[in-house]
């Protein structure tokens, strides 16, 4: 599974990136705007800091704007994904920019029947939204299992990324899901390291370490 970081923020991703296990990162027009500069120079610098898909989003509304956008967002640097709402003028946009032999990642899906207009329309990623499910009382997760399936029955090569993870078993049941890629705020990557037990492990181990050969070096 690959492991995506869902932040604009060059702080968090510098640091998730010199852990070696961030793939791609993901972001939308709330978290750039968090991060108050241009979208274009913002983006840029994500890419410099993550070699890896940096998916960028386009803001207008209607297929023949949300084409030129996406044009342009693709120049910025080759692992740019552009990222569109699944309208029907997203789906469009999806299917003209697929052909141009830009990747697409079709955002804001929350049907199975949503999933497969976009990978009838060609697109790279897929980003079913978990959390926001969960939020009006659904079970997110079973969006994931059934885009995954529908995808493997078809055998479509779009890839399912799951979106709006927001704990560790988000991400441990989008990976048994089959989700191809989980993008996951940064405090929910760092939260994936944490186990009691491994801190009690190691503090013993250092403990056991230390009385034989600290003590044995301090005899000397
Ligand atoms: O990037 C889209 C998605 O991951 C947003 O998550 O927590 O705002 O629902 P959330």
């Amino acid at each position: 599974m690959k492991f995506f970081l869902d932040t604009a923020n060059l702080d968090e991703l510098k640091k998730g990136a010199s852990w070696g296990i961030v793939d791609g990162v993901t972001t939308n027009p709330s978290l750039i705007a968090k991060e108050g500069r241009p979208l274009e120079e913002q983006v840029r610098m994500i890419c410099d800091i993550v070699d890896g898909d940096i998916s960028a989003e386009v803001v207008s509304t209607e297929a023949k704007s949300m084409i030129e956008e996406g044009r342009k967002l693709s120049k910025i640097h080759k692992n740019i994904v552009v990222k569109c709402p699944l309208t029907r003028d997203g789906i469009m946009a999806t299917s003209a920019l697929s052909k141009d032999g830009i990747r697409v990642n079709v955002t804001l899906c929350f049907s199975p029947g949503q999933a497969l207009l976009a990978a009838k329309a060609g697109a790279y990623i897929i980003s079913p939204f978990v959390g926001r499910l969960d939020d009006i009382g659904f079970t997110g997760m079973d969006l994931i299992r059934s885009i995954t399936q529908i995808y493997k029955n078809y055998g479509y090569k779009t890839q399912v990324l799951a979106a709006s993870l927001r704990s560790p078993t988000h991400v441990i049941d989008s990976a048994l899901a089959g989700a191809h890629i989980g993008t996951m705020p940064f405090k929910v990557l760092d939260m994936l390291f944490n186990h009691p037990l491994t801190d009690k492990g190691l503090d013993q181990f250092l403990k056991d370490w230390g009385k034989v050969f600290h003590e044995a070096g301090a005899a000397r």
